[in-house]
């Protein structure tokens, strides 16, 4: 199934059930939102998770577009993007989480053809301040769908404080052969799904009191469920990073670990741009700036010639499409490549500055320290582009 097609038919599945089209948000928070960026559908919709009515009323459906800084360093896996399409549903004091785990269970296998065989659960088990979420067990078991129990893997919030409570996360068996284990023990399970229980705000200190309006909140996301359908091992092997892996990996031998990061740093810096941020040295635009240079690091490690004006306007205009942006594809093009040219100066600049330091003998972590802070100039290209030459 293309992504276009998985959307439809999420989309379609929920509004059958009457839910109805909350419109997307941008990456860009307002600023009165502590967080940077949108990290997940119910971000933008936490006021009406805590009790604020919903225009489009109390059952809603969307895909949003998301960002994890969280996850960068694990970026470069088979699983973890940047930016990612999250699809999501809520109750906003509606139904509960048995409703949702039914019609969940019912998209996965009627609209997905995901044979029940290959799914597995994980429910909260309770811990000292809540009780084990037995409506969610009581109702995987129900379905036949075997379940774990866990305490903090199973306890979402979006923050130290806020909207927050007991989760289920949908596990789909990725391995060649009849699944094993629980998604605890084997990492073959794959989480997919997740189906929240907003029924608690957690205040500054730490206490938990219950949301005047308890509701449901889920997210899937768009790239690792068509991973999942395509029998794929990889995100990387779907249609909206295909373009970039195979522009990429077209132009320079990369492969593995470097290539999926350059794919996924270039790919997540367009949505960036898009939405209206510009390299800077704070916050977003920082974000920005060090997704394009880890992106450059990698490609100038074993050859600091290559630039990223090779690449043809495909995979950019691919991303615009996807992630329902209406970028011009110059602008994006300018902005990356005027970062690079700035970062190709500081290289230039940071050159004599590391060879000094080598001259007088190895490297230390203090000095990798003075490098990163004084000059911008980071570890891997110190040891990469920067390397001792000879
Ligand atoms: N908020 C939950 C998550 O991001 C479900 O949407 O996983």
């Amino acid at each position: 199934m293309e992504p276009d097609q998985i959307v439809r038919t999420f989309v379609e599945h929920y509004r059958r059930r009457d839910h109805r089209y909350a419109p997307e948000s941008s990456l860009v928070r307002p600023p009165d939102d502590p967080v940077l960026f949108t990290t997940s559908g119910m971000h933008p919709l936490t006021p009406y998770l805590a009790g604020r009515p919903h225009p489009s009323g109390r059952r809603l459906v969307n895909v949003q577009r998301c960002l994890r800084t969280t996850d960068l360093d694990e970026v470069g896996d088979r699983t973890h993007l940047t930016v990612f399409d999250m699809l999501g549903s809520w109750s906003l004091g509606d139904y509960d989480i048995a409703e949702s785990l039914n019609w969940g269970y019912e998209l996965l296998r009627d609209g997905f053809g995901v044979g029940p065989g290959r799914l597995h659960a994980t429910v909260f088990g309770g811990d000292d301040q809540v009780g084990p979420d037995e409506t969610a067990w009581r109702t995987w078991t129900a379905l036949g769908v075997p379940v774990e129990l866990n305490r903090e893997e199973n306890w979402w919030s979006n923050g130290p404080t806020g909207p927050c409570g007991p989760d289920s996360e949908i596990f789909v068996w990725t391995g060649e052969g009849p699944p094993t284990g629980t998604p605890g023990t084997d990492g073959r399970w794959l989480e997919v799904w997740n189906h929240v229980r907003m029924r608690y705000h957690r205040h500054d200190d730490g206490r938990l009191t219950p949301l005047p309006q308890p509701g449901i909140d889920t997210g899937m996301g768009l790239e690792r469920l068509e991973m999942v359908l395509r029998g794929g091992r990889s995100v990387f092997e779907g249609e909206g990073l295909a373009s970039w892996v195979d522009d990429v990996g077209g132009l320079w031998p990369l492969d593995g670990t470097p290539l999926r990061r350059v794919c996924d740093h270039l790919r997540s810096a367009v949505v960036v741009i898009g939405d209206g941020v510009r390299p800077s040295n704070t916050g977003r635009g920082y974000v920005l700036r060090r997704l394009v240079r880890r992106a450059l690091t990698e490609l100038w490690r074993d050859d600091p010639a290559r630039s990223l004006s090779a690449l043809p306007d495909e995979p950019y205009a691919d991303t615009v499409r996807r992630f329902r942006q209406h970028s011009d594809v110059d602008v994006l093009r300018r902005t990356i490549a005027d970062e690079e040219h700035r970062f190709r100066g500081l290289l230039r600049r940071g050159r004599p500055v590391v060879d000094r330091l080598r001259s007088r003998g190895p490297l230390t972590g203090e000095d990798y320290r003075w490098l990163h802070d004084t000059h911008g100039l980071p570890r891997d290209l110190v040891d990469g582009p920067l390397a001792e030459r000879g």
